[in-house]
């Protein structure tokens, strides 16, 4: 057995069970791309400020750009036994290059590497997750652009409630996933902040730079370079702290929880009751047993994985709750969860823009279903209210006229003026332009409303944010 790069004070090798357990390279090899960058970084550091000779540091590069052509071309074998991505690196470093890799980690610890490394490929995965949030923002209005001027009933508590453009609720959507990018962002300004030269927890004696780290890298800063308070404690924070991986599986969990609505909607929509949409074959699946099936599996499965999205922060959130200051082993735990929450998250928001730009609203059975469930009832209360009636006697009344119709099986604009007027006498002929779904659309006027020329700006709005053209 190789004698392991810590194994200076042991005598005996750990057991074959051992190893396995506490191995991390099956999966964080991952973060390959991440460690070479930062020991590249922290080379060049050391060569900078005297701590490595020029010419160690040169062998040091060559030897870890043949590892990454090594990696990338799959000619790069992967350990167990020198169990993770950092040990594998720098052990297969000094067989290539001999007594310079041996150099490479002064000043350095495993606990600031690794979250050095975590850290870059967070914001990495940041920044593709906003890439696919734009696209399902695009799909999303181009959705609502194939289908201007459809109304649809807006339900509350499942109930018909009010009529509402389509466009209108297609874009409550995009405005949920603006936010979400937005919670994105703010997570990766808050952990784009460099941990490297914080060693184990103390940081070093030895005179390195971390500005020059932290700038070769593109973090913000060293982390707690601006606080001037005890030195040690902010080194243990650097090492400790997984707010950051907290932060960023909660935003992603929230990006679940609305993926998860929009996937239930949607299946909700394709159902023979609803009707509202019927989504492409392309985008559906069928039954081994029911000839006649034609499913909305991807959607429900959108629905279905936020639960392991919620799942991976409660995993995070779990592992962190009662470790003491400052690296503990637990904290290798830390990885699959978001290994696993990016890649979910980024299947979600990608086969939901597939979706959408896969559906057809099913127009003539939308109209169809649009005069049940006195959706215009608000806008006849509002119609009493421009007669100079109080709001609160005006939803009597209203809610009397409807009582009319529930016993008549019958819709507000059915009654006739007589009858309106037996309920009150402020009913006049003008009424009947407020009743029925379309003329209650035009009657919205308020910013942010669903009326007509209110959607058409948002709609202007977000065409031009996300450059549809
Ligand atoms: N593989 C470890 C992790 O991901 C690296 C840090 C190990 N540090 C240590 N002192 N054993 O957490």
């Amino acid at each position: 057995k190789e004698a392991k790069l810590w194994g200076g004070r042991f005598e005996e090798s750990v057991t074959d069970a051992v190893e396995r357990f506490t191995e991390s390279i099956s999966y964080d090899k991952v973060l390959y791309k991440h460690d070479i960058m930062g020991s590249r970084a922290h080379a060049s550091m050391l060569a900078e400020q005297g701590l490595i000779s020029i010419s160690e540091g040169d062998s040091i590069f060559q030897g870890l750009d043949e590892i990454e052509r090594r990696i990338e071309n799959g000619d790069f074998i992967w350990r167990t036994d020198r169990e993770d991505v950092h040990m594998n690196i720098e052990a297969a470093l000094t067989d290539m290059i001999g007594e310079p890799a041996k150099k490479l980690h002064t000043a350095r610890s495993r606990n600031d590497q690794v979250l050095t490394d975590f850290r870059l490929w967070c914001r990495d995965a940041i920044d593709m997750l906003i890439k696919h949030i734009k696209h399902l923002q695009v799909s999303l209005v181009t959705l609502a652009l194939r289908n201007e001027g459809v109304i649809v009933p807006g339900y509350t508590h499942l109930q018909r409630a009010q009529p509402v453009l389509l466009q209108h609720h297609l874009l409550a959507y995009v405005e949920q996933l603006e936010r979400d990018a937005g919670r994105l962002l703010d997570c990766r300004a808050r952990l784009n902040f460099c941990p490297l030269g914080a060693c184990a927890l103390a940081g070093t004696g030895l005179p390195i730079d971390r500005f020059m780290t932290s700038n070769a890298l593109g973090f913000t800063a060293p982390l707690r370079n601006r606080m001037l308070i005890c030195v040690r404690f902010m080194f243990i924070d650097a090492v400790s702290d997984r707010d950051f991986v907290l932060e960023f599986l909660s935003a992603n969990s929230i990006i679940g929880i609305h993926l998860s609505r929009l996937g239930e909607e949607w299946v909700l929509w394709a159902s023979e009751e609803f009707g509202f949409i019927t989504p492409s074959d392309s985008v559906s699946t069928g039954s081994s047993i029911m000839p006649q099936k034609k499913n909305p599996d991807p959607m429900e499965l959108v629905r279905g994985k936020s639960a392991r999205v919620i799942g991976d922060l409660v995993t995070l959130l779990t592992l962190c709750k009662g470790l003491p200051h400052a690296y503990n082993r637990d904290l290798q735990e830390d990885k699959e969860p978001v290994f696993d929450s990016v890649k979910t998250i980024s299947g979600m928001l990608e086969v939901s823009a597939e979706f959408a730009l896969n559906i057809t609203f099913n127009q003539r059975r939308i109209e169809k279903a649009l005069p049940a469930g006195h959706l215009d009832a608000t806008t006849l209360a509002d119609y009493l209210v421009k007669k100079g009636i109080p709001f609160r006697t005006s939803h009597d009344i209203v809610g009397r006229s409807v009582a009319l119709c529930v016993s008549k099986d019958c819709q507000l604009q059915d009654l006739s003026l007589d009858e309106l007027r037996s309920i009150s006498t402020v009913f006049d002929k003008d009424v009947y332009e407020f009743l029925g779904a379309e003329n209650a659309i035009k009657k919205f006027c308020s910013y942010g409303s669903t009326g007509s020329a209110c959607v058409a700006s948002e709609v202007h709005y977000w065409v031009s944010k996300l450059e549809i053209n």
